[in-house]
């Protein structure tokens, strides 16, 4: 702890374009915020950065979808998801946000170090493009076969089956998300940042120097490096994010997974003037917790850019976890497949802890785990309630009932006695060691080690008996259990930070340091006790149930989400009458031709059996005129004719619409008379 002046710690920015869950939390938010709640309770200058993450494709697509922009998307979640943070009691130093303008100045002025220094290749190459849309296919804005794995739906820029990193002309049978067209190769200009350049600083800082790293990091790095670095484009052709600060880039902008890590020194600089002793400080210590989707990001490029700066630090530890499932199933923001935070709280008012809790014993810190209520129950139940709150609720209620509320004086101590205050050091010693190295589960367990000590100790001690004998023994028990509960209440604090408040405050502590704990005089002789404050409470069968109910409803309208996509509810009933008017006849498209200075008309000229006329379509999206010409259509021949670019409609064509858009023909199955009335 002593070789640093300064720490900064970096939370991954969470992408603006859906609430927080629970594998947010146990993957990256809770473990950090462990590791900064215990550097400041040792009193270390310590600066916790993070902030939304605004930019990308993913972002502008559900724009699009839900028709606004996407400055509307961000500034909805960036809001919830802040206040989910807060609510679960992670304490960042900053939560800044990418679409701010001190950010897109610092990122231009990052890319235009880089760029001035030529540490960037500036290539022309061919790239998809969706003639339709009038785009570049980024990214997400283009799907088709893994060619690692082959299934189906791989985007652009990653296959969310197999995990591979792609990029778009990797794909098999690529297709554009927008229009679901085919698209075109055009040449377009864009910055790449060789990373090959920088495998030989790579190997050396990463598989030589930080041999320490987590196996799960260190193994990807190496898969990454021995499987030789590639140049990597910085920009994108999108419209939205940091446009690209040089000339000649107009429509280009910074590529998210460029600008998104300099979020953390944006945001360090939104806290104090002095970023720059967090930054460029060899007396910094800068770790950054993420998801194991973002090493590479973390471990390679981020560092590489910081390298070629030059007067950039660069991380000394990565501690990236595995992810969580919940109930055997990926989580998943599309899909709903999730606990989300502000969910939680509406259900389980409170019981912020709890939650932190269970996603700490169980974090996917070396692999993949699985949240499950029912295991949410039972550590709740078995373990915060029958333990933890347990021992303190009987030491205190104890002490109000045998010693009007205040610290008793020992006396002599027996083995016994001294065995379990011993564990009070032990558990401290055990905790910051872990914490120190990012293993959170075994700290957390270390702690519970010493409520289930004092437990077990008062349950063997059994003062409620003894009080009818030996008032003094009892006074030395509850005096050891007093100050075993007190300890826990600054132990806990990293972890449970709401009940260690609440534990602080029955005994009149404050702004506890963590070298107050670990000693078996922390409360003096006579202290007064306030009243057992209520720190966990028991979670009952059919709450779970409800949880458990409500997934099945999601799976379920999954489900039929799938079956039944988009399907119009049937219009009001009509009368044969109405129906009979209709004259709806077989005829024959004898010539076609796309209406100029149009997207989707056509004319068409039909032969309706009745006499040979002019119709003009909204179809020339979906077919070229060559491949309609003969085809046998239906046509309603009495509607009233009218203009459509000066040119008359004499009737319409039925057309059936599929959910995406795609209009088909409706026509005999096999062939008929033109004229022939459908009725
Ligand atoms: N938004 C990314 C994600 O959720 C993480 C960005 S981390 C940063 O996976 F370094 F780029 F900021
Ligand atoms: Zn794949």
């Amino acid at each position: 702890m002593k070789e640093f002046k300064r720490h900064l710690v970096t939370a991954a920015l969470p992408y603006a374009n859906g609430p927080v869950h629970i594998g947010h939390l146990a993957g990256v938010y809770i473990p950090a915020d462990i590791y900064v709640r215990y550097l400041r309770m040792n009193q270390q200058d310590v600066l916790f950065v993070c902030g939304s993450d605004e930019h990308g494709v993913p972002i502008t697509i559900k724009a699009k979808k839900e028709g606004c922009t996407p400055q509307d998307i961000v500034n909805r979640y960036h809001q919830i998801i802040k206040q989910s943070f807060a609510d679960f009691g992670i304490e960042f130093s900053n939560y800044s946000r990418t679409s701010n303008a001190l950010h897109h100045n610092v990122s231009s002025v990052f890319f235009k170090t880089l760029y001035e220094k030529g540490e960037f290749i500036e290539q022309e190459s061919e790239q998809y493009f969706d003639a339709q849309a009038n785009q570049f296919l980024a990214d997400r804005y283009i799907t088709g076969t893994c060619p690692k794995c082959s299934s189906e739906g791989a985007y652009g820029d990653q296959c969310e089956k197999c995990g591979s990193s792609l990029s778009p002309l990797e794909l098999i049978n690529p297709i554009s998300t927008i229009t679901g067209q085919k698209p075109v190769l055009k040449k377009t200009k864009h910055w790449y940042l060789p990373l090959d350049k920088h495998e030989q600083f790579l190997r050396e800082w990463i598989l030589q120097g930080h041999t320490e790293w987590k196996s799960n990091v260190y193994g990807q790095c190496k898969s990454w490096i021995d499987g030789g670095l590639q140049p990597r484009a910085v920009s994108r052709d999108l419209d939205w994010g940091v446009p690209v600060p040089v000339e000649g880039a107009e429509g280009k902008v910074l590529y998210v997974w460029f600008d998104a890590p300099i979020g953390y020194i944006t945001s360090t600089q939104e806290c104090t003037k002095d970023w720059e002793k967090y930054w460029k400080s060899e007396d910094c210590k800068l770790v950054h917790f993420i998801g194991k989707d973002n090493i590479v990001f973390h471990c390679i490029v981020f560092p590489a850019m910081l390298k070629a700066h030059g007067d950039y630090i660069l991380p000394e530890n990565v501690p990236a976890n595995e992810f969580l499932n919940l109930e055997n199933d990926k989580i998943s923001t599309s899909r709903n497949w999730a606990v989300w935070l502000h969910e939680y709280l509406t259900d389980f008012k409170d019981q912020q802890d709890t939650l932190r809790y269970v996603l700490t014993a169980n974090a996917p810190e070396t692999k993949d785990n699985d949240f499950t209520w029912k295991d949410f129950q039972a550590r709740n139940n078995n373990e915060l309630v029958a333990i933890l709150g347990n021992f303190v609720n009987r030491v205190v209620v104890l002490t109000h009932k045998y010693f009007q509320g205040t610290v008793p004086a020992k006396t002599t101590l027996l083995e016994i006695d001294t065995d379990v205050l011993a564990e009070i050091s032990t558990a401290k010693q055990a905790i910051a060691k872990n914490i120190e190295n990012y293993k959170f589960r075994e700290a957390l367990k270390d702690a519970m080690q010493l409520a289930r000590a004092g437990n077990k100790y008062l349950t063997e001690t059994e003062p409620w008996k003894v009080i009818k004998t030996d008032e003094q023994r009892v006074a030395t028990i509850l005096h050891v259990c007093l100050q075993i509960t007190a300890n826990l209440g600054i132990i806990i604090e990293p972890f449970l930070p709401f009940t260690a408040k609440k534990i602080q405050s029955m005994f009149g502590m404050n702004a506890c340091t963590w070298n107050q704990s670990g000693n078996v005089e922390l409360l003096q002789t006579g202290t007064p006790i306030g009243e057992a404050a209520l720190l966990f409470r028991k979670i009952e069968d059919s709450e779970i149930d409800a949880q458990i109910e409500k997934l099945q409803q999601t799976k379920q309208a999954m489900n039929t989400n799938v079956n039944k996509t988009d399907v119009s509810p049937q219009k009001p009933l009509i009368q044969y009458d109405d129906f009979s008017k209709m004259d709806i006849r077989v005829g024959t498209i004898q010539a076609a031709e796309r209406v100029p200075k149009t997207d989707k008309l056509m004319k068409l000229t039909i032969d309706t059996g009745i006499d040979v006329r002019t119709v003009v379509s909204g179809i020339a999206h979906c077919f070229n005129p060559e491949e309609i010409i003969g085809k046998q259509v239906s046509i309603l021949v009495n509607l009233q004719p009218r203009m459509l670019k000066n040119i008359e409609s004499q009737g319409m064509i039925l057309m059936a619409q599929n959910s995406d858009g795609k209009l088909e023909f409706i026509s005999p199955v096999s062939k008929v008379d033109n004229g022939s009335a459908i009725c």
